[in-house]
């Protein structure tokens, strides 16, 4: 399994121990969420933190960006030096503008999806998106109970990437622990991302390892 630990959870006023385990760790990406407020009732970091993480990160980097408009930052995510830039469904009246944009500025376009947004409105933009991030809390907040629905709309997203020849895989945030990580391994799911499980963890190395071997 893919794995994508969120630094929303990391303890903020020491980032460089927590980067150092990071690096040592079994973790594939590293999980970046920035909120604005508006599209997300939370603020969370900016990108002058972005960079300072980026500088101390070795694992390529997940950009989940939580904030309206978010085709206006393709340049600052792309100076980060990120692999993927995930932006959401419900924020881009031109989505595949904004798809187009990323790869123009040569990431991996990622869209996701907010809990109440069906898979299916995905149809016609699936073939030209390298991911998808299925939210299975609201997004805003670290440390919330998995919504049990997600994993129906992993095998319904399956259904549609294996009937359109899709190549994009299927990315899984929110309250994600060993035992929601298996359900959604085995309803399809590539990438878990993990804040709470593995940042709060009495050994976060483990437990990072502990969802790489599901
Ligand atoms: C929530 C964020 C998540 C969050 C997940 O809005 O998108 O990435 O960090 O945290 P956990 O794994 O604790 O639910
Ligand atoms: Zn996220």
């Amino acid at each position: 399994m893919i794995v994508s630990p969120s630094l929303l959870s990391a303890d903020f006023g020491d980032l460089k121990s927590e980067m150092e385990w990071f690096n040592q760790s079994t973790a594939d990406w590293l999980h970046l969420d920035v909120m604005d407020g508006v599209f997300v009732p939370n603020i969370s970091f900016g990108f002058p933190v972005l960079k300072y993480v980026a500088k101390l990160c070795k694992k390529p980097l997940d950009v989940h960006l939580m904030i309206v408009q978010p085709e206006k930052f393709v340049q600052e995510v792309k100076d980060l030096g990120a692999y993927i830039m995930n932006v959401h469904y419900e924020a881009c009246p031109h989505l595949h503008r904004v798809i187009g944009q990323i790869h123009e500025a040569g990431m991996k376009a990622g869209v996701t999806l907010n809990p109440a947004t069906p898979v299916n409105v995905l149809r016609d933009i699936i073939a030209d998106v390298d991911l998808v991030l299925l939210m299975s809390v609201n997004p805003g907040f670290g440390g919330q109970k998995f919504i049990p629905h997600t994993t129906e709309k992993v095998k319904e997203l399956r259904k549609l990437i294996d009937e359109t020849g899709s190549k994009a895989l299927i990315e899984i945030d929110g309250g994600v622990n060993q035992e929601t990580g298996k359900l959604l391994k085995d309803a399809g799911a590539d990438v878990l991302v993990a804040g709470n499980y593995i940042f709060k963890a009495s050994n976060p190395s483990d437990a990072c390892a502990q969802l790489s071997s599901l």
